[in-house]
């Protein structure tokens, strides 16, 4: 019982790059996101609108934006914490925008500087602005099953940030297990609560795989209605402010498992496997997926 196609939304030139202490240069940051596109992907996260003084590795996000080459039919999101962050983005042509909350307070706190009474406001804020200049907004809630700093997060919460999300406008509400602590136990709580204000073919999962749990996540994710996936190239991710957090699950290793279930995504394999090479032999570390290291370097 899962769908016949999957939309894979790749967040390796954002959530990928921005825990890497070596700043990336743009061309090749332009270079990793033409890849992406050549290799299939539809909806690509870029870059993010953020404080460069918060994440250094972000600072050209203007010069990204300029410099990528728009592929017809493609999505290219940029991540927006607040007004501030829309006004860049709307400066380069940014189409379309994330807005990340929290289901936890003490995250909210760490990530962005404020409760999360506090970032529903800048978000309401920044949806009103991006409707009145037609920029599509996404919405993110972290810490949907566990949290870096409390531990355990209740279903309730995260279905309650959802649901803000959905009803102030997001048009797809993804669900992150920043540190990967989840189960498919507790993704299926999780999305058994969610699915109560959002429907599911609205949802999608932003699998970290800290404790190798990504893929049975998923795979609970699409046996519940969920057919929007977030993964890295490479295996590449991690949250500055959720230590001990690795990387996202690998584009190559999402792809594989799709693919193998009859599961269309429109996604070149091969292809990532060599970007997710190209990317990894830039940062000088190995990609971490199991496909990349089973499939022959093409
Ligand atoms: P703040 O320090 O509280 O901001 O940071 P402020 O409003 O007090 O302003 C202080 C200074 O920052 C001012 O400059 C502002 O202009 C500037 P100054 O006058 O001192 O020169 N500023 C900005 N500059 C650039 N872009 C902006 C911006 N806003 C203010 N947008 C802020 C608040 C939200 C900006 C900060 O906390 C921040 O940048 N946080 C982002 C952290 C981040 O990027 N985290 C990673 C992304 S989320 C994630 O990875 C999770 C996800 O993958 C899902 C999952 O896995 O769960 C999405
Ligand atoms: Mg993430």
């Amino acid at each position: 019982n899962w769908p016949n196609t999957v939309k894979v939304v790749e967040v390796g030139p954002r959530d990928g790059l921005q825990n890497e202490p070596t700043n990336v240069p743009t061309d090749v940051k332009v270079d990793l996101i033409s890849r992406l596109v050549d290799a299939g992907i539809k909806e690509i996260e870029t870059t993010s609108f953020v404080s460069a003084k918060w994440v250094p590795q972000m600072g050209d996000n203007r010069e990204v934006m300029k410099t990528l080459t728009r592929a017809p039919g493609v999505n290219y999101v940029a991540l927006v914490p607040n007004l501030k962050g829309l006004e860049s983005a709307e400066t380069v042509q940014t189409e379309t925008i994330a807005l990340f909350l929290a289901a936890s307070e003490s995250f909210s706190r760490k990530n962005t500087n404020c409760s999360i009474e506090e970032s529903k406001e800048r978000a309401r804020a920044v949806l009103e602005r991006a409707r009145a200049v037609g920029m599509r907004v996404r919405g993110y809630v972290s810490c949907i099953c566990g949290c870096p700093y409390e531990g355990k997060i209740e279903p309730q919460k995260v279905a309650q940030i959802a649901k803000f999300l959905y009803e102030e406008g997001c048009y797809e509400v993804s669900l992150g297990d920043t540190i990967g602590t989840g189960t498919p136990a507790s993704i299926a709580a999780v999305l058994a609560e969610v699915t109560k204000y959002v429907p599911a073919d609205k949802l999608a999962l932003h699998c970290h795989n800290t404790y190798g749990q990504a893929l049975p996540n998923i795979f609970m994710g699409l046996q519940m209605g969920v057919n929007v996936f977030d993964s890295s190239v490479g295996g590449l991710g991690g949250c500055p402010y959720a230590k001990g957090a690795s990387g996202n699950v690998a584009t190559e290793d999402l792809v594989y498992m799709l693919h193998g279930m009859g599961i269309e995504t429109g996604v070149d394999l091969n292809k990532i496997v060599s970007t997710a090479h190209f990317i990894c032999s830039t940062l000088g570390k190995q990609p971490q997926s199991n496909v990349s290291k089973a499939l022959p370097r093409l």
